[in-house]
C-alpha cells in the first residue's frame, strides 16, 4: 500500500485529507510541523509528501529543499494558501512534483495524489545504467544467444583471408558486424573502404571502384585510381551488393577470383590484394533463380556467410541496446538521463521492430530529446508521435505542433532540440532524395555545397 505523508500546522487539514486518501486506500500519516515530518520520512519513508507552505519554525519550502536532499526519490507536492505564483515556482524548482493552492476542491487534490504516486512506482521501476561501459564510440551490444553466436563467427572468420558475406534485414548491425571483421583481422592496420553499392549510380560506382585513365569518357580529365587499387592491403565492404548490376559482378567476381582488373578505358591488367566483405537484405538465392545475380558470384561470397538475426527475435538484448544508446545520446546531446523506467522498457519490448536497431536507436534519441525528466518514461517516447505533423494540412499547423510540442512542460531548450531535428531530417531526406548527390542536395536546400558538407559533419 503506497504511504502518504501530510504536513499542515493546521490539524483540521491534515485530518480532512487524511480521511479522503484513506477511503481512496492510501496509508496516511500525518504532521504538524517540518521537524516531525523530517523525522518520519526518516524511519517510515513515505513515497509521497504532501505540506503546507506556510508553518510556523521551518517554511515547507526549506523542508521541501531537506528532503529533496536526503531522499530525492520522494514526491512532494505543495499546498500554498495564496496563488503566489513566486512560492509555486520555488516550489517546482525546489523539485516538487506539483503544489496545489488552498482552498482546493477533492478532485484536484486525488488527479494529483494519484500522478505523483504514479511517477514515484514507476521511478522504483528503473533500469540504470551503471551496469553498461560508458559510450567510447560504435561496438556491437547484446548478449542474446543468436548474437554470441554471431560474436563466435566474426572471431572464427575474422583473422582468416576469407570473403564474408553477411546477411541480415536493415538496421539489423550489418555494417558493424563488417567494420568488427575488419578489426579484429590482419588487415587493421591497412584502410577500410565501404562502398554502397546501391546508393551510386552504376556508372559512377563502376569508376570509384575501378578508377579510369585520362580521357576515357567525356570529362575524364585526370587518370582516378580506384578503391580497389587504393586499398591493397586493405578490406573493401561492398554494401548492399544485391543492388549491383550483373556488368559489375563479373568485374567483382574476377577481382576474387585472380585479384585482377583493368582502368576504365585501360588496357593494362592491375593486381590488388584485397579481402572483400559484402553485405546484403535481399534474397540473393531467389535473385540468382530470376537471372539478376550471377550464381558463381554468389557461390564465390558465400563461402562464409554470417546471417544477423532481427532484433523482434533477441528482444532479451534491447535493454542493454536502450542503455548503451541512452548513453551515447546523453553525451552526443548534453543531457544526463540516468536510465529509463520499466514501463518504457516492456513498450520497448512490446514493438515488432522492423527497422531493428537502427529504428531502436532513432526513437531512443527522439524520445531523450523530449525527455525532461531523470528517466526515460513511456510518456517521452508517446510524444513521438510525429507521424502527425506529416499529416498537418498546412506549414502553420505542422509548426504549431512542433512548437507545443517544444514547450510542453515549459522547457525552452527543446526549441534547439527541434530546430536542429528538422535541420538534420531535411539534410538527411534531401540526401537521400537526390541519391547522395550532394551538388543537388546542396541545390534542393538551398545552401551552398560547403555548408552541406558542414552540416553533413564532413568538415
Ligand atoms: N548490436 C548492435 N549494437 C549496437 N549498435 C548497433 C547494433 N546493431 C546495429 N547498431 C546500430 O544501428 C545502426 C544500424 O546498423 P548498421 O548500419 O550496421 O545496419 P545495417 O544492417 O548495415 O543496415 P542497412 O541494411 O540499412 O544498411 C547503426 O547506428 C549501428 O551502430
Ligand atoms: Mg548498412
Amino acid at each position: 500500500m503506497n504511504k502518504i505523508l501530510v504536513v499542515d500546522d493546521q490539524k483540521t487539514v491534515c485530518y480532512s485529507i487524511q480521511r479522503l486518501l484513506q477511503s481512496e486506500g492510501y496509508d496516511v500519516l500525518t504532521a504538524s510541523n517540518g521537524t516531525d515530518a523530517l523525522s518520519i520520512i526518516n524511519h517510515k519513508k513515505p513515497d509521497l509528501v504532501i505540506m503546507d507552505v506556510r508553518m510556523p519554525e521551518m517554511d515547507g519550502l526549506e523542508v521541501l529543499g531537506k528532503i529533496k536532499e536526503s531522499h530525492p526519490d520522494v514526491q512532494v507536492i505543495m499546498m500554498t494558501a495564496f496563488s503566489t505564483t513566486e512560492k509555486a515556482i520555488q516550489a517546482m524548482k525546489l523539485g516538487a512534483y506539483d503544489y496545489l493552492t488552498k482552498p482546493f476542491d477533492n478532485n484536484g487534490l486525488l488527479i494529483r495524489v494519484n500522478g505523483a504516486i504514479k511517477a514515484r512506482d514507476l521511478m522504483k521501476e528503473v533500469v540504470t545504467l551503471d551496469e553498461i561501459e560508458d559510450y567510447e564510440g560504435e561496438r556491437i551490444v547484446g548478449k542474446s544467444p543468436a548474437m554470441l553466436n554471431i560474436y563466435k563467427q566474426i572471431g572464427k572468420v575474422a583473422p582468416t583471408d576469407a570473403t564474408v558475406l553477411i546477411r541480415g534485414e536493415s538496421g539489423a548491425g550489418k555494417e558493424l558486424a563488417a567494420r568488427a571483421i575488419y578489426h579484429y583481422s590482419k588487415r587493421s592496420a591497412k584502410p577500410f573502404l565501404a562502398i554502397n553499392c546501391a546508393a551510386i549510380p552504376e556508372h559512377l560506382l563502376e569508376s570509384e571502384l575501378f578508377g579510369y585513365e585520362r580521357g576515357a569518357f567525356t570529362g575524364a580529365d585526370f587518370k582516378k585510381i580506384g578503391k580497389f587499387e587504393q586499398c591493397s592491403g586493405g578490406t573493401v565492404f561492398l554494401d548492399e551488393i544485391g543492388d549491383m548490376s550483373l556488368g559489375l559482378q563479373a568485374k567483382i567476381l574476377r577481382i576474387l577470383q585472380d585479384g585482377a582488373f583493368e582502368r576504365l578505358g585501360g588496357s593494362e591488367t592491375i593486381k590488388t590484394d584485397v579481402r572483400i566483405v559484402a553485405a546484403t537484405n535481399k534474397h540473393l538465392e531467389d535473385m540468382v533463380k530470376e537471372g539478376l545475380f550471377r550464381e558463381d558470384l554468389y557461390y564465390r561470397l558465400n563461402v562464409v556467410s554470417i546471417s544477423l538475426p532481427p532484433l523482434r527475435e533477441r528482444k532479451e538484448d534491447i535493454k542493454e541496446l536502450a542503455a548503451y544508446f541512452i548513453k551515447k545520446f546523453n553525451r552526443k546531446l548534453g543531457k544526463n538521463i540516468k536510465g529509463i523506467t520499466q514501463e518504457a522498457l516492456e513498450g520497448l519490448k512490446e514493438h515488432s521492430w522492423t527497422g531493428n536497431v537502427r529504428e531502436l536507436e532513432n526513437t531512443i534519441q527522439k524520445a531523450m530529446v523530449f525527455c525532461n525528466s531523470d528517466y526515460l518514461s513511456i510518456e517521452c517516447c508517446e510524444n513521438l508521435n510525429l507521424q502527425k505533423i506529416g499529416s498537418c494540412a498546412s506549414v502553420e499547423d505542422a509548426i504549431e505542433n512542433l512548437v507545443n510540442l517544444a514547450f510542453k512542460d515549459g522547457c525552452h531548450e527543446r526549441f534547439q532540440d527541434m530546430m536542429s531535428m528538422i535541420e538534420k531530417g531535411m539534410v538527411k531526406r534531401a540526401m537521400e532524395l537526390t541519391k547522395g548527390n550532394q551538388v543537388h542536395a546542396a541545390k534542393l536546400l538551398g545552401i551552398s555545397r560547403n555548408t552541406l558538407r558542414k552540416k553533413l559533419g564532413e568538415e
